[in-house]
């Protein structure tokens, strides 16, 4: 292992890691589940899809990897539809303290055999990675970003090995990542040559230090995890994703509550904001389910 690698993950996960003692994304930054509940809602509906397409069966999972304060699960869980919610196992996973949640169990292993929907929100961009200054020699920089003299660059490799492993736990049905990151072209034409590595603490960006003090982070080369994993997938933006999955942002002018409903597109024009939430990555692959059955073709993501 690299030695940044190594201090990064120290700082995260070892024994006083930031996560390890249980820090959270609401007292930090904000993500998409943080927003309200549309981002869960988009989630059941595409979870009706996958179930669908398994045939509804007697149980479906949705497991959310990296679920940090549980507010994708809990609210995934509170909102299931009656048709699915008594054949609906939640499980949030993660590395840091469990969470007591309502009809959510927790663990800090995905479960083997996963039959519904994975999902790792956020997660693998809080998942470290060796930090370089080029030229380099590294086979995975070589193939996916590569660096000139002078130029940073963080090496995906361990990413892509974290998401291939968590798309082998699917054995019937969908894994999503969604992330902030890069595409190959974007990487080659040198627009992150200063590297995407960086530092959070209590809302604001800081200076990265490796002492369990701040979160640390770096964009995701979510080609490279899509290629890892392989399989029928597709890599699109968040912006399109919801728009798909019936969130658009519009406001029934006849809504009985119109300042409810105004509010709640606000909230989704915040997830589907280009340059903000909406330029995340939705990295969808279909595991005995066909892609296609999920999602209608959408442009390719390019953030
Ligand atoms: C940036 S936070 C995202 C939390 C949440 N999904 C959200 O979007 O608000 C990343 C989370 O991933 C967790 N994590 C990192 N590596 C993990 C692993 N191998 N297994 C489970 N959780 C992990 C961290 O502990 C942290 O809570």
């Amino acid at each position: 292992m690299v030695e940044s690698e190594s201090a990064w993950r120290g700082a995260l996960y070892g024994p006083a890691g930031f996560f390890t003692r249980g820090e959270v994304p609401a007292d930090h930054f904000r993500t998409a589940p943080l927003v309200g509940p549309e981002l869960a809602e988009a989630l059941l509906v595409l979870l009706d899809r996958v179930d669908a397409a398994l045939g509804r069966p007697d149980r479906v999972d949705f497991v959310d990897v990296g679920a940090g304060g549980g507010e994708l699960a809990a609210a995934v869980r509170e909102l299931a539809p009656r048709s699915l919610a008594p054949r609906l196992v939640v499980t949030a996973v993660d590395v840091g303290p469990a969470r007591s949640l309502p009809g959510v169990a927790w663990a800090r292993e995905a479960p083997s055999s996963v039959r519904g929907l994975l999902v790792g929100h956020e997660w693998l961009d809080a998942v470290p990675c060796p930090l370089v200054t080029g030229p380099s020699d590294d086979p995975w920089l070589a193939r996916w970003w590569p660096v000139r003299e002078g130029e940073r660059a963080e090496v995906g490799a361990p990413r892509d090995a974290a998401w291939a492993g968590a798309v082998a736990r699917v054995a019937a049905g969908a894994a999503l990542a969604v992330d902030y990151g890069h595409v190959r072209a974007d990487r080659a034409a040198g627009r992150y040559a200063a590297g995407t590595f960086a530092a959070y603490r209590g809302g604001r960006r800081v200076e990265p230090v490796f002492d369990g003090s701040c979160d640390l982070t770096a964009h995701v080369a979510l080609d490279a995890c899509a290629a890892a994993a392989g399989g029928d997938r597709v890599l699109v933006s968040q912006r399109d994703a919801l728009g798909a999955l019936g969130l658009t942002g519009s406001v029934d002018p006849a809504a009985p509550d119109w300042l409810a409903a105004a509010e709640r597109a606000s909230r989704v024009a915040e997830l589907r904001a280009v340059g903000g939430l909406g330029s995340f990555g939705w990295l969808l692959h279909g595991v005995g389910v066909p892609v296609s059955a999920l999602l209608p073709p959408l442009p390719p993501w390019r953030p």
